[in-house]
C-alpha cells in the first residue's frame, strides 16, 4: 500500500497514531496535576517498563495533558552526565521554564527571588562550562542554590520556581526519562528537591521514567522514594489493546483487518508496542486492497524480524565487549526469564565473583536488570531468542584463558 500513508511508527519515542492502553495512567496524571493545583499533595510516579514498550511515549502523552491544563513542562533525557553537566543541562531548562512562567515584565516578587536563586545556581558552573551559559540578567542571591552541594542546590531552586509558578497562576512538571541513567547524587537531589517541594505543597512535580531497576535505585537514592513516587510498570499491551493499536491506526486510512491476520499479529508480536509498530510497517509495506489479511502477515514477517534484527536488537550488540556477549549468550541459552548469576556463570564454566564486573557492566549499560537480588533479566524483550540467533555458539574470549563451547541451539 501506499508507503506515504503508512500510519505506524516504529521509532524510538515516536507517538502512535493511537496510544493503545494507557489511559489509567494519563487519569493518574490529571488527578496528580488536579491535586497540586489545588494545594493538595499527591504521589507522583516514576514508570518503569522493559525497552520499547512505550515510556517516552506515555511522558508524550504527560507533556500534552500538562500543557492543555496550563502546566509548564521541562524535559530531560538523563545519560550518564557527570554533576558539572547534569547543573548545565537542569539550569539551562529552568530557565527557559522561568520564562515561561511569567514574561519578564510581568514578574512578581516570587519570579524576581527564583531568578535569583538560578543565578546562584549557575554561579558554580559557569567557570567551568566550555559551553557559554546565558546568563540571567540579575545579581545572584546569596545564600541561596550556592553551597556547592547538588542535594541543597537543586531543592533552593526547585523551591524558588515552584513559589514562583504558585505566584503566577501555573505549575512546574519536570519529565526525565532515562532515569537509569542519573547517578546517585543526581537521583538523591531531585528526590529531595521533590520531597521539599512537596512539603510546602507547591505546584511542582517530577515524572520519571526508565528500566525496571529504578524503582530500587530510587529506594537506594533515598527511602522515602517509596512513600513519595508509584513506580507503575508498563509492559506489553493485552490482547484487546493491542488490537486497537493495530487496527484503528489502519481505519484512520480505510484499511481493515481480517481477525486471523489480527491472532497472528498478536502471536509475533506478543502484544509489544514496539514489536506492533514494525509489523504493522511492514505489513502494510507488502499489503495490497483495502484489507489486511493472514497472508500478508505471513508476508511480512521475515522482513519484519530482519528489521529487528538489524537495528532494534543488533545496536545493543554492538556496545558489547566479545565477554559481555558472551554472558548474554550465556543467558540466552538458560531461558527467556531472569537468570541467577550462578547459573549464568556455571554455562560460562566460572565462578559468579568472577564474572560479577561484566554483569555490573550490562546493568550499566541498560543491557540488563534485576528484578531480585541474585537475578538478571534482559532488558529488551524477546533479547534472549536473538541472542541465539546472533550468537549460534557460546565463545569464551581467549584472553580469558579457558575456551568453552556450548550447545548449539536455534
Ligand atoms: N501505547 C502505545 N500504543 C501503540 N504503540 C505504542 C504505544 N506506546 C509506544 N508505542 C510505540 O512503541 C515504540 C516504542 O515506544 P517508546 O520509544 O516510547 O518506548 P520506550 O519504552 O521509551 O523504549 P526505550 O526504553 O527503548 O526508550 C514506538 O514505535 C511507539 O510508536
Ligand atoms: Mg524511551
Amino acid at each position: 500500500m501506499d508507503p506515504v500513508k503508512n500510519p505506524y511508527t516504529p521509532n524510538a519515542g515516536a507517538t502512535p497514531e493511537i496510544v493503545s492502553g494507557r489511559d489509567e495512567y494519563i487519569q493518574d496524571f490529571l488527578v496528580l496535576l488536579g491535586r497540586l493545583d489545588r494545594g493538595r499533595t499527591n504521589q507522583s510516579m516514576i514508570i518503569a517498563g522493559l525497552r520499547g514498550v512505550g515510556k517516552t511515549v506515555l511522558l508524550g502523552e504527560f507533556r500534552q495533558v500538562a500543557e492543555e491544563h496550563k502546566w509548564r513542562v521541562l524535559e530531560l533525557e538523563a545519560s550518564k552526565h557527570d554533576d558539572e553537566r547534569f547543573r548545565q543541562t537542569i539550569y539551562a531548562q529552568l530557565r527557559t521554564a522561568l520564562y515561561q512562567i511569567s514574561p519578564t515584565a510581568k514578574w512578581g516578587d516570587k519570579a524576581k527571588a527564583a531568578a535569583q536563586a538560578l543565578r546562584s545556581f549557575s554561579l558554580s558552573i559557569e567557570p567551568a562550562s566550555g559551553a557559554p551559559i546565558l546568563s540571567l540578567d540579575i545579581p545572584p542571591a546569596e545564600g541561596i542554590a550556592d553551597h556547592g552541594d547538588l542535594v541543597l542546590d537543586l531543592t533552593d531552586v526547585l523551591i524558588s520556581i515552584g513559589e514562583a509558578a504558585k505566584e503566577h497562576g501555573t505549575g512546574l512538571v519536570l519529565l526525565v526519562d532515562e532515569v537509569q541513567f542519573l547517578n546517585r547524587s543526581q537521583l538523591e537531589a531531585i528526590i529531595q528537591a521533590i520531597h521539599k517541594t512537596v512539603q510546602k505543597k507547591l505546584p511542582l512535580t517530577f515524572v520519571g521514567a526508565g528500566l525496571p531497576q529504578i524503582e530500587e535505585l530510587a529506594g537506594d537514592a533515598k527511602s522515602y522514594a517509596e512513600r513519595l513516587f508509584k513506580f507503575p510498570n508498563i509492559g506489553s499491551l493485552s490482547f484487546d489493546d493491542a488490537r486497537t493499536a493495530l487496527v484503528a491506526s489502519a481505519e484512520l486510512e480505510g484499511v481493515e483487518f481480517q481477525n486471523e491476520a489480527i491472532y497472528r499479529a498478536f502471536e509475533l508480536t506478543e502484544g509489544y508496542p514496539y514489536f506492533i509498530q514494525e509489523l504493522g510497517y511492514q505489513v502494510w509495506a507488502v499489503a495490497e486492497g483495502n484489507t489486511i489479511t493472514l497472508e500478508d502477515v505471513e508476508d511480512a514477517k521475515d522482513a519484519y524480524e530482519a528489521k529487528l534484527d538489524s537495528s532494534f536488537f543488533r545496536v545493543r550488540l554492538d556496545r558489547a565487549t566479545p565477554l559481555q556477549i558472551a554472558y548474554m549468550r550465556a543467558m540466552a541459552q538458560l531461558g527467556p526469564e531472569s537468570q541467577k548469576a550462578a547459573d549464568v556463570a556455571g554455562i560460562m564454566e566460572r565462578e559468579s565473583t568472577q564474572l560479577a564486573p561484566t554483569r555490573s557492566e550490562l546493568i550499566s549499560m541498560g543491557l540488563l536488570y534485576t528484578p531480585s537480588h541474585g537475578y538478571a533479566g534482559f532488558t529488551v524483550p524477546h533479547f534472549d531468542r536473538f541472542m541465539l540467533r546472533a550468537v549460534p555458539d557460546l565463545e569464551i574470549p581467549p584472553a580469558q584463558k579457558r575456551r568453552t563451547r556450548g550447545t548449539t541451539e536455534s
